[in-house]
């Protein structure tokens, strides 16, 4: 492994992902838990948690978004089943993903066609999950489409429709859309039983679904960020620390960043922590986030540069170079939510921790 001195890092409690698994799992029996790992387990380390989710048989199987993911899933050892949640193209993702034995969505009936004839060159069989479009308007198939798909994929030698699913778009926020998406989903699934379709998997529910909607539950719910502890009643399970590595005291007056984006009001203690924009520290925190130090909270001051950060221990006493910093998580009686990061940003939990950057070294600890 290459050499890591910088002291920024995510670390990642095991025991928070385990305990939020389980709790998950416990809340959608009998359903069975897909532990959605897509975009490097929303940015907590796909290959690691999906092994320990695996090894102690906290979920079913696994949800990606690629088959580039599901691969480095199956690179990782993963012997669970897997599930690509895009709509796959070209035709050689479908021969990459039947290969490495990965479930793929299919979404229209020229995917259902791909499939079908990439199983057959490869003599083997492709699992399927079939689409639905009820609200999201993102990938999916309406009824009459989806009978059409059922109907090509049924008839094919090499493939075996394992189950039909959709994604709820309002699940947080319009329990009457949810409703209505949710009706035109069973109905669906009462027309595949009607042509004969028996022993689908059906899923609808993602984590706020599952906690909000047990209509939804189905035989399979797909969760990803309840598990990663960003849901009420859920542990969070990242916490990104660095450390102070230059430190000054300033007039008044002085400015701080680019574009002098910062004036000091009066004397000051700045401290300089090497994380950036580059980290996924994005540049909306500037003037606006507060870091952990000394267990106090820090304004960061002026603009956030690629990869440095200014904040302000004008009252931490003891700070010095070397002194931990917190940017998301606890320390001593204060935290910074991802919640709180993601109203400064204008954003959501999802997106402040899937941008931390590929360079912030993840590191796991019970
Ligand atoms: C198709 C699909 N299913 C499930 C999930 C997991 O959602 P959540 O993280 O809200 O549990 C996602 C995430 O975006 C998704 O796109």
């Amino acid at each position: 492994m290459a050499m890591i001195l910088r002291p920024t890092r995510a670390e990642i409690r095991l025991s928070a992902v385990r305990n939020n698994l389980k709790k998950l799992a416990k809340t959608a029996a009998p359903a069975r838990l897909l532990f959605v790992v897509k975009a490097n387990a929303y940015g907590h380390g796909a290959a690691e948690l999906a092994r320990l989710a695996e090894r102690e048989k906290l979920a079913w199987g696994f949800g990606v978004s690629s088959v580039e993911e599901g691969l480095a899933l199956r690179e990782a050892g993963v012997k669970s089943p897997v599930l690509v949640l895009g709509s796959l193209y070209p035709f050689e993702s479908f021969v990459a993903a039947i290969n490495a034995d990965l479930m793929v969505t299919i979404a229209s009936l020229d995917a259902a066609r791909q499939v079908s004839e990439a199983a057959r060159s490869l003599s083997k069989k492709a699992v399927c999950h079939m689409k639905l479009e009820t609200g999201m308007g993102r990938i999916g198939a309406r009824r009459p489409s989806l009978l059409k798909i059922y109907d090509e994929l049924s008839a094919s030698g090499n493939v075996t429709v394992a189950g039909m699913y959709t994604h709820l778009s309002s699940a947080d926020s319009d329990p009457e859309y949810t409703a209505r998406q949710l009706g035109y989903f069973s109905e669906t699934a009462a027309d595949l039983k009607a042509r004969g379709a028996r022993g689908l998997t059906l899923h609808a529910a993602a984590s706020c679904g599952l906690l909000n909607f047990p209509e939804s539950r189905w035989d399979m719910v797909r969760s990803g960020i309840a598990a990663y502890g960003l849901a009420e009643g859920f542990e969070p399970a990242l916490a990104w620390k660095t450390k102070i590595v230059f430190l000054k005291n300033v007039r008044e007056g002085a400015f701080i960043s680019y574009n002098k984006s910062f004036r000091a009001d009066r004397p000051l203690k700045i401290a300089t922590i090497p994380v950036g924009y580059a980290d996924g520290y994005i540049r909306r925190f500037s003037n606006k986030a507060d870091v952990l130090i000394g267990g106090k909270r820090c304004r960061v001051l002026g603009n956030v540069t690629m990869d440095m950060t200014m904040a302000d221990v004008t009252a931490v006493k003891d700070a010095a170079v070397g002194s931990e910093a917190v940017l998301l998580g606890r320390q001593g009686g204060e935290e910074v939510t991802a919640q709180e990061l993601a109203d400064l940003a204008g954003t959501i939990t999802y997106e402040i921790v899937t941008q931390i950057s590929a360079r912030v070294p993840r590191v796991y600890a019970e």
